[in-house]
Formats: structure tokens, C-alpha cells, sequence
């Protein structure tokens, strides 16, 4: 990875208000309905996922469509069932950050449960629209960034480098105090 030294001074964080959509599935009950992917699971991943799993984000590969998520099923199910996807660091249970992306446990059932009975596709009439990706910066612009004089190449696992007379590290903040 080519570092070029990039600060970003308080940059501003944009909250995405989870849009909390219900998605039809009720859950393991009486109805013994099978989750489909246009129902049920298409709304997680476009919520949780796709915003790294998009062409051009983040995420090694899209999930953005029927056939992508299918090919993965049971990798998605895995990664999920074990909270490994999506990555969100800070422990549960100790205050609400903005941005929060953790799935419950009925999402984490639903997709568990989609990929066991065979990944179906449902009825793509109820497919919801895709959500759209800007390429850039995905929280504004900056308010400050510092070309460095020439590219630094840091290690995958780097932590905290120094260039010149400038301690360089790649984090993550999160604000508290957000409640829905
Ligand atoms: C913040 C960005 C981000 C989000 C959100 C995210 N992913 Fe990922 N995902 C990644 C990155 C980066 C990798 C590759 C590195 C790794 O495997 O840790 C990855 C890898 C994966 C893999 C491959 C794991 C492996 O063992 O090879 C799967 C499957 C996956 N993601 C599914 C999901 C699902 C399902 C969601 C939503 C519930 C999700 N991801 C949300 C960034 C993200």
C-alpha cells in the first residue's frame, strides 16, 4: 500500500442513520418460511455489507447481486455467524457509536438459514433498489490533507510510522453518544 502521507484534520463524521427497513421474514416461527434473497437477505447485505463489498470499495468483492451473493452463501453465513463480518471493533454493550454496523441475531439467523436451505432467489419484484456508491471520500472532503514530498510504501500490518519528522498511522474514531 502507498501511503502518501495523507492527514485528515476533523474530518467530519457523517452519520448514516440506519434506515432500520423492516424486511418481511418474521423469523423461525410457525410459518416455516424459507428466507430468500430478494426478501430477506438483499436488504442486510445492501445495508451492512455493500458499503466495503462494491466494486471499487473496500470489500475484496461485490454483493450487490443475486449471483454474487449466492457464489458465498455459505462463506457469508460463516463470517457472520462468527461476527467477523462486518468488522466493527468496539465491544457491545458499553454505549451506542454513530455509524454503528452490527447485525442482530435474527439477521445473522436469516442469513445462516438462507445459505442452509439452498440460497434461493425469491421473487425479484421485491428486490430493493441497489444502493449507489460515490467513489472518493466517503465522509466529505477533508478539512486539511498533506501531500508528502514522495510515496511511502506501508506494510499491510503497519502500525504507526514515522516519515521525516511526522508520526504517520492509519485509524479508525468513532463518536459517542449517538442514540437512535
Ligand atoms: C468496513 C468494510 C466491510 C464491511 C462493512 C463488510 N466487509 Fe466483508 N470484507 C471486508 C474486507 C476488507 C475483507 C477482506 C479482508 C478480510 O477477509 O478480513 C472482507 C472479507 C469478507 C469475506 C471473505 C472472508 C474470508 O475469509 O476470505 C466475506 C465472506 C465477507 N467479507 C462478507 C461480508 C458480509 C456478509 C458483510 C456484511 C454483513 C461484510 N462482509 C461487511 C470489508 C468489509
Amino acid at each position: 500500500m502507498i501511503l502518501r502521507d495523507v492527514v485528515a484534520v476533523g474530518a467530519v463524521v457523517a452519520g448514516v442513520i440506519a434506515s432500520g427497513c423492516g424486511h418481511g421474514w418474521s423469523g423461525f416461527g410457525a410459518a416455516e418460511q424459507t428466507p430468500t434473497f430478494a426478501r430477506d437477505v438483499a436488504p442486510i447485505l445492501f445495508e451492512h455489507c455493500a458499503p466495503c463489498h462494491h466494486p471499487g470499495g473496500a470489500g475484496p468483492f461485490s454483493l450487490l447481486s443475486y449471483s454474487e451473493a449466492r457464489r458465498r452463501a455459505r462463506q457469508i453465513a460463516k463470517v457472520t455467524s462468527r461476527r467477523y463480518m462486518p468488522p466493527w471493533l468496539p465491544e457491545p454493550g458499553r454505549g451506542r457509536f454513530l455509524g454503528e454496523n452490527r447485525l442482530s441475531d435474527l439477521q445473522i439467523a436469516t442469513l445462516g438459514e438462507w445459505a442452509r436451505s439452498g440460497a434461493v432467489e425469491g421473487d425479484p419484484q421485491r428486490l430493493p433498489r441497489a444502493p449507489a456508491f460515490t467513489p472518493g471520500w466517503q465522509l466529505g472532503p477533508p478539512d486539511l490533507v498533506i501531500a508528502a514530498p514522495e510515496p511511502y510504501v506501508l506494510a499491510a500490518e503497519g502500525r504507526a510510522i514515522l516519515v521525516g519528522t511526522r508520526s504517520v498511522e492509519a485509524s479508525e474514531t468513532f463518536r459517542v453518544g449517538w442514540f437512535p
